[in-house]
């Protein structure tokens, strides 16, 4: 297995393009399945997860070609010839689950098997299947598979979740573009994704309105037609090097970054002392003084703080000046980053949901283990911000959701390698 050396270091200073969004691309490219014309996305970022969901879609009988070392996807489900979406792809990642919708909505059957666990929390899929039955889809549970079948068709319906989940408003959204009359979406998910998807569903044919709000009402149509979309920046690979200077020192720009995509987490950055600049080319960020102050976060859905960066922004704050209390209101044991933080000098005290950070002068390296995505980035920014050197293993979690790391950092100046395992 491989693992990632870093050295602590100084200023960081130069361009860091920022990819397209991961979570965007995984439920765009899904959206293949509802029609039989081609979808190609661009901008799409090179990532393991990004070959799972190719892998799951070729196994339904969709062809996915990967173009300009996988910046363009080509794809279409011409002939979807299997409706089973197999244990062993899906439980890979818990973003499979949103070939169901699509699945359901096109060919009136699916069988998809149950994404499981994972390791910051439980996730169920309940309220995907809550949105799809209320659709008229007829469910069953068994091996560990959702069976599901809508004969004639889903129908349009209100789907009013208990809370905005980003997958379920997802997979609600794209099966209501084929169903019969009108669904409204209550309590949907805003994040920046839902707007992009709805985009490109548009760009299809689908007739949608009021995605980026808590309602989104679809009109159902026949039938869905080919496109070409540009994948939305990375909002979370932003925030993440966003933060390369903020620990290190110097000024670096993000290039494509945009302050709508991000501005709950400047806002904090911001009290924490990081300035951040808007320019054509995208953010600029440097830190104002020598060390960040303290500041408290709370995790909530899009326009709120990510939860996707809080493990990010606990590294930064692991230096800063004074006592940040962190509070984590998405997923239940997310904070496994905090025992390999303080592996690392870090004064850490985690109360279920809360983490208590005590800011300390520096960190010191140490070897430490990457336990998810967001913890293993977050390892790696508090290795630049270490005394000495950080190895950090298992960083295949890395690779699903960040490309070139190591080369993005190094040409800035960190001092970063690849170590290649057995
Ligand atoms: C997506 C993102 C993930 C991000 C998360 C929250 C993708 C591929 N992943 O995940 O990176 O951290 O949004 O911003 O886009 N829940 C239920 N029942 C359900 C669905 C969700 O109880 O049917 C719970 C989850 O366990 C979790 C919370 O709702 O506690 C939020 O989950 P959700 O918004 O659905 O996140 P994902 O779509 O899984």
């Amino acid at each position: 297995m491989d693992s990632i050396l870093v050295t602590g270091n100084g200023p960081l200073n130069g361009d860091i393009p920022i990819a397209g969004a991961k979570n965007a691309c995984l439920t765009l490219m899904p959206a293949t399945l509802l029609s039989d014309e081609p979808l190609t996305l661009t901008n799409a970022p090179r990532l393991s997860d990004i070959k799972t969901m190719t892998a799951l879609l070729q196994s339904l009988g969709a062809e996915v070609q990967s173009l300009q070392g996988g910046q363009v996807l080509a794809m279409s489900s011409h002939d979807l010839n299997n409706l089973h979406a197999d244990y062993d792809i899906v439980r890979k990642m818990r973003a499979s689950i949103l070939v169901l919708g699509p699945m359901l909505a096109r060919a009136g059957q699916a069988v998809v098997s149950l994404p499981g666990g994972c390791a910051i929390g439980a996730r169920p899929v309940d309220l995907h299947l809550k949105a799809l039955e209320a659709m008229g889809a007829e469910l069953e549970l068994r091996d560990g598979y959702v069976h599901a079948k809508a004969p004639s068709g889903l129908k349009g319906a209100v789907v009013d979740f208990p809370f905005a989940s980003v997958g379920a408003t997802e997979n609600a959204l794209m099966a209501a573009t084929l169903a019969k009359g009108t669904t409204v979406i209550k309590n949907a998910a805003r994040e920046p994704e839902i707007v992009d998807l709805a985009e490109c569903l548009r760009a299809m044919g689908a007739q949608i309105e009021g995605e980026g709000t808590s309602q989104i009402t679809i009109q159902g149509v026949d039938r869905l037609g080919g496109a070409t979309h540009r994948v939305v920046t990375d909002r979370i690979e932003l925030g993440t090097y966003m933060l390369a200077p903020a620990i290190c020192g110097g000024e670096v720009t993000c290039l494509g970054g945009k302050l709508s995509l991000v501005e709950a987490y400047v806002e904090r950055l911001d009290a924490a002392g990081i300035s951040v600049e808007e320019t054509e080319k995208g953010l600029k960020v440097a830190r104002r003084g020598d060390r960040v102050q303290a500041v408290d976060v709370v995790t909530e859905p899009f326009p709120g703080f990510p939860t996707d960066l809080q493990a990010q922004m606990m590294a930064l704050l692991c230096t800063a000046e004074g006592t940040s209390n962190l509070e984590e209101r998405i997923f239940e044991n997310r904070f496994m980053h905090a025992p390999e933080l303080i592996r690392m000098g870090a004064d850490i005290e985690v109360q279920g949901g809360m983490a208590r950070v005590r800011g300390v002068e520096r960190l010191k390296g140490a070897p430490v283990m990457a336990t998810d995505l967001r913890a293993s980035v977050s390892l790696i920014l508090a290795g630049l911000a270490a005394e000495g050197e950080t190895v950090v293993s298992r960083v295949y979690h890395l690779d699903r959701g960040y490309e070139h790391v190591v080369r993005k950092l190094s040409a800035v100046g960190a001092q970063i390698e690849r170590i290649k395992g057995e």
